[in-house]
Parts: structure tokens; sequence; C-alpha cells
């Protein structure tokens, strides 16, 4: 067989899909606030094996999930008087991931200390930050609407196979939705490339459409008719590598009696890394609509995860593909212009990779 690889154009800016491509100083989602308990949750985050839990007074805490005399994972223990305490055999640990009680003998095992990581609750999540401690520099970005009781959120979990930057650069490129999602989100006509910008550190898109029928995932959330030709201008941010932001700004042009004209519908675009290869995915759909009802809400969750479903499904295929091909990377990828959002994800992750002394191949 002679080898079918097209040549590479050199151009390739790399996303590290098959690698260790997570920059470790940042802050990254490592829960929603409401999973974090005082009942020990285990999480793989950054191929890194973590407990979270929380004291008495409600503070959340995270230590590495392995006990250091015999590697029992912590998760499976439980909390009292703040200390975490191992399953095995009793060893008890403060937040700092210092044993404080070994309950088998009186003398302490000074050297028994696991890592433990800064964790902050901000808006709906609980953030950690897995890098140098010195180099936090900014606070986890701002996700306050969720928690806000003029919004209505809508919210999911995924754990997908696939990592963490082939979702990022998805939700960037909403293009994709005229094809993979023809049937779920039915919404054609955004089939060229929007207005990609930086405000500050922020990458943004933004594209105003015409008098078209809003996707009928959003239609329950805002009362609106799905037939119904509506303005909406699409406005993408994001503000970090761990999150984006994906507005739906809809404006009824001619709105019932007693009806509002402008909604907004929030998508929110969260990515954590888990194992190698897989990667926590958090989305929530919120709209400015205070208290939509339990039924509303049923219906949006099921349309949006049967078209998430999508997603899912077909980043898996390609990372699979991607890692089984003995050609791997060395394959031609070419560029469109829809992808400019997803070409400054790259050049941001590069850019804090090598801040990290570290490069992608
Ligand atoms: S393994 Fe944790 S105390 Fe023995
Ligand atoms: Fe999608």
């Amino acid at each position: 067989m002679t080898d079918q690889t097209p040549k590479p154009n050199g151009q390739r800016i790399p996303n590290g899909m098959l690698e260790d491509n997570y920059p470790r100083n940042m802050w990254w989602v490592a829960a929603h606030r409401d999973e974090v308990t005082t009942k020990p949750l285990a999480r793989w985050l950054l191929e890194v094996p973590v407990v979270l839990y929380r004291l008495a007074d409600g503070t959340p805490a995270a230590l590495y999930d392995r006990c250091p005399h015999r590697w029992a994972p912590l998760s499976e223990g439980h909390v009292e008087r703040d200390r975490l305490i191992c399953p095995y055999h009793g060893m008890e640990f403060d937040t700092g991931g210092q044993c404080v009680k070994a309950p088998t003998q009186t003398m302490m095992p000074k050297t028994a200390q696991i890592p433990s990581f800064t964790v902050r609750e901000a808006g709906a999540f609980i953030w950690i930050w897995m890098g140098d401690q010195e180099a936090i520099d900014c606070d986890p970005p701002e996700v306050g609407y969720q928690i806000d009781p003029n919004w209505s959120v809508v919210n999911g979990y995924y754990e997908v196979a696939a990592n963490w930057v082939l979702i990022r650069e998805n939700v960037l490129d909403l293009t994709h939705i005229a094809f993979l999602h023809k049937n779920t989100f039915k919404q054609d006509d955004w089939i060229t490339a929007p207005d990609t910008y930086m405000e500050g550190e922020t990458v943004c898109y933004e594209q105003e459409f015409d008098l078209a029928p809003l996707s009928p995932l959003f239609c329950a959330g805002m009362g609106l008719p799905e037939d119904k030709p509506i303005k909406r201008v699409q406005k993408g941010r994001m503000p970090s590598l761990a999150i984006s932001f994906s507005d739906w700004n809809v404006y009824d042009p001619a709105p019932e009696a007693g009806r509002r004209s402008d909604f907004i519908m929030r998508g929110c675009h969260i990515v954590t890394p888990s194992t190698r290869g897989h990667t926590h995915y958090f989305w929530a759909a919120a709209f400015d609509v205070p208290e939509i009802s339990e039924d509303v809400a049923v219906k949006t969750k099921a349309s949006v995860t049967a078209a998430f479903d999508e997603d899912k499904n077909l980043l898996e295929k390609l990372q699979a593909s991607v890692a089984a091909d003995p050609r791997g990377l060395d394959f031609l990828e070419v560029t469109l212009g829809a992808d400019g959002a997803g070409i400054k994800v790259r050049q941001i992750l590069n850019k804090k990779l090598a801040a990290e002394g570290r490069s992608l191949r």
C-alpha cells in the first residue's frame, strides 16, 4: 500500500488534541456548586484524581484523591471535624493535605502530606487552580447570571470521550448548526463566518441575521411560536479557555399585545480536562425570563440534549479516529473563514503553554 497521507500545509497551529494540552495556571471548573457537599466527591481533573468536599461552614476544599499510606481513594472516606478521613485505616487530613492523625499509632507520620488545590466558589461553580499558587493573577470568570432569579437556567453535564479543545472549537464555530444539527436546531441560515475580534483577553464573535423562524430549541423558553419570523444577533464571548458564552439576542418585530419584543438565550459551555482524551462538559441554556415553567424546562432540556448528543457523538468518533490513525496529526488540516474564533483559541492555548515552558507537537 502506498502512503495516502496528504502533505501537511506547514501552517497548522497545533491544538494538542492527543496530548496533555492543559494549561495549569488558569481557573478550570471542578464542579457545579450543587455537586460539592460534606460528602466527598471524586473527580479526575487534568489527569489528577481529585477529591472535592465542603467544611462545616460551607467552604469548599480539594485534595489529591489518594491516601499516602496504602493509596486508598480518600473520596471513599468521610468528613468529620473538617478533616477528610481515609476509609481504609482512618488517617485524618486537614485542608492543606497534612495528615493530622494516624489512629493506629501514637507517632504522627510527618511525611504524610498530599497535595491540596486552591478552590473558589464563584457564581454557580467551584473553580480550581492546579498550577503555581504564586501565578494566581485573576478571579474565576463571572457566571453570576446562572444564580440570578431574573434568569431561568436549564443545564446539564456530559463526560465526553474527546479532548477539551475539540469541544471548545465546536462551540465557537456555530456554522455546524446548519449541517450537524439540521434535524434538531432547524436553524439553516448560519452558513457564513461571523466577525471575530478581541476585547482585551476575550475572544468575541458577532453576526446579524435577517427575519427567520427561531430554532424550536429556544421558542418555548421565550414563549414564541415556532414559525414566527424574528430578528436575531448572535454574539459569542470566550473570557477564558475554560468557558465561553453564545448569546442568541432575539427581537420579535410584532409581539403580541402586552408581550416583550426582546429576549436573550445565553448558552454557556464549560470544559475541563478529565483523564487523557476525556472532558467534563457543563452546559447551560439560560433565558432572561424569570421562572419558566417546569414543562418548558423539561422540554428545553430534552431538545438541547438531543442536539448536544449529536456533537458528543461526532467529537468522540473524531477523537477515536485520529488517535487510532498511525498518521495521527500528520494529515492535512484546512482552515476555513468560520474558524476565526477557533484559531484564536489555539493561539491563546499555545501562548499559555509557552508561558509554562511547554509546547505542543
Ligand atoms: S490507606 Fe489510608 S489510612 Fe491506610
Ligand atoms: Fe453543536
